[in-house]
């Protein structure tokens, strides 16, 4: 049985620094995105808004919260859709242009270089999306983020959320690692959380899934030498929860 001083804690400050190197690295010319799983809620929100909502798809407004490569923020613009990409990272927004340019819808994505923390949405919504990245916040500022996504949510518009759980780090000798904010968010405890924040007569479930994932993404340097390891990759383990609710007066 590990203790958990074995875990090592990196500082929350590390976590832009993170993700700046990793949006750094280069990748191969057709820009694909780093990820190679999906997240099943996507596939479910693209064919809602093809079936359901009443307006044509051009009509459609989305926000991708963290936006990351924007692998979601280009399929939602490919669909038609008006989008807004958040990140704070100018290296992500720099992907997300050069993969709009790629994909021919430069012109449908607006980008903002923002802490999801501190950033107040321009306009309202139909799609408010916010995948893998909430997990980089304790529970206030996930109730606070969360909060915003329902106030600008448009009527039958959706939030979707997907959320990486019960998350192990570590690298591939052994040693375990986390962020200093990261909360142990396992998957019960979520479960609750998200459907006590959106338990209100105005919102429904709309869907809900979970899956493991386990890879292993490219480690930063800034985080190898904190680390103290040579390693350019780690592994990672989570339950993947996605859950969509539906504003529905
Ligand atoms: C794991 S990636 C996910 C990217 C994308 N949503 C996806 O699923 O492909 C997390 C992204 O969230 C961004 N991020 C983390 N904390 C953030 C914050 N406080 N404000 C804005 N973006 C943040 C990172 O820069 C990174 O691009």
């Amino acid at each position: 049985m590990k203790k958990i001083e074995d875990t090592t804690i990196i500082p929350h400050s590390l976590v832009k620094i993170f993700f700046d190197e990793k949006w750094k690295q280069s990748v191969d010319e057709k820009e694909e995105s780093v990820y190679k799983y999906t997240n099943p809620g996507i596939q479910f929100l693209m064919d809602f808004l093809q079936k359901k909502l009443h307006k044509s798809s051009s009509e459609f407004k989305a926000l991708d919260l963290g936006a990351g490569d924007g692998r979601f923020s280009v399929l939602l613009a490919k669909n038609n859709l008006e989008v807004t990409a958040v990140d704070f990272s100018e290296f992500a927004l720099e992907r997300i242009s050069q993969r709009a340019k790629i994909a021919g819808v430069e012109s449908k994505i607006k980008l903002i270089k923002d802490s999801v923390l501190d950033f107040s949405p321009p306009d309202n919504y139909d799609v408010i999306i916010a995948c893998n990245v909430l997990h980089y916040f304790n529970s206030s500022q996930l109730k606070k983020i969360l909060d915003l996504m329902k106030e600008h949510t448009l009527e039958k518009g959706v939030n979707l959320i997907s959320f990486e759980s019960n998350i192990k780090m570590f690298l591939p000798d052994g040693r375990e690692f986390k962020f200093a904010n990261q909360p142990d968010f396992d998957i019960v405890y979520l479960n609750k959380f998200l459907k006590d924040v959106y338990k209100d007569s105005k919102w429904k479930v709309l869907y809900e899934n979970q899956i493991p994932v386990s890879i292993t993404p490219y480690l930063p340097p800034s985080i190898s030498s904190f680390l103290k390891t040579e390693y350019d990759y780690y592994l990672r383990d989570f339950v993947l929860y996605d859950l969509i609710f539906q504003k529905v007066l």
